[in-house]
């Protein structure tokens, strides 16, 4: 149905963190999901060889830069999401990865605003876009943000982003000691023990929130086009989600 790929040059951005969650959301509507693990440090792949059996949820791992391509194709019509985890370094996974890609997140740290490797994603689309007229949609998420931190800072990193046409999903990724945890014990949020307290409730509330904005904007092509796109009479990309 989609492919869904995270992506940002730098690694601990949050990337795999946010592909679980979402993973795990779309488990829990009961959609069946592929999870493409091309991270030759296979953190995603470690956490599922860990956890206990899930029947709708598959892992393929050591999928590389010349294997990528046929794996998507294949696995695309034969599961609901395809979520493609990539590793945090700069390699010639992500032009193959972000051209297969019905969605791309970028998950940048709302801490630190430390984009660097969210730009050079960034800068590849656009420069996909501008070139060769493909306009992958795609979204920025702020990641590991601190849970009590104000909405008028967040509102004005978004303006900033808003500014160079960049759509920012509403719902930031706080940091949360449960999303770790998940990493720790193998498990789904959702499955966590003691997930029942306060801070757990929060993390679920959160990653609740997150799908249901992901599943929003892959239904829609999501962002508006840029201005430069409308103006070049390009098409308005369109998922088949
Ligand atoms: N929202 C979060 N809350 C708490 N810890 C987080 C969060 N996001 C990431 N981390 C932790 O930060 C580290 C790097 O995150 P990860 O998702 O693996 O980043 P990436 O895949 O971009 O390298 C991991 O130890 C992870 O558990
Ligand atoms: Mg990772």
């Amino acid at each position: 149905m989609a492919v869904i790929t995270f992506a940002n040059t730098k690694g601990g951005a949050g990337k795999t963190t946010a592909a679980l969650l979402l993973t795990t959301e779309l488990l829990h509507r009961n959609y069946r999901v592929c999870v493409i693990d091309a991270d030759p440090q296979r953190w995603f792949s470690k956490w599922y060889e860990g956890a206990a059996l899930m029947p709708r949820l598959t892992v393929e791992t050591y999928v590389s830069a010349p294997t990528i391509q046929k794996t998507v194709h294949e696995r695309r019509s034969q599961w609901d999401f395809v979520i493609v985890d990539l590793p945090g370094i700069q390699s010639p996974l992500l032009a193959s990865a972000v051209g297969l890609s019905d969605h791309v997140i970028v998950p940048i740290q709302g801490s630190s605003m430390d984009a660097q490797g969210g730009a050079q994603v960034l800068d590849l689309l656009r420069y996909l876009d501008r070139k060769a007229g493909i306009r992958i949609p795609h979204s920025v998420v702020l990641s590991r943000v601190n849970p009590a931190i104000t909405t008028r800072s967040m509102q004005a990193v978004k303006r900033l982003l808003s500014e160079q046409e960049i759509h920012v999903l509403d719902t930031p990724i706080a940091e949360r000691a449960a999303f770790r945890e998940m990493f720790d014990m193998n498990r789904p949020l959702r499955k966590l023990e003691g997930v029942q307290t306060s801070g757990g409730e929060k993390a679920i509330t959160n990653a609740e929130a997150f799908a249901n904005e992901i599943l929003a904007v892959v239904r829609t092509g999501a962002a508006k086009p840029p201005a430069y796109a409308a103006t070049r009479g390009l098409p308005v990309y369109e998922t088949a989600a």
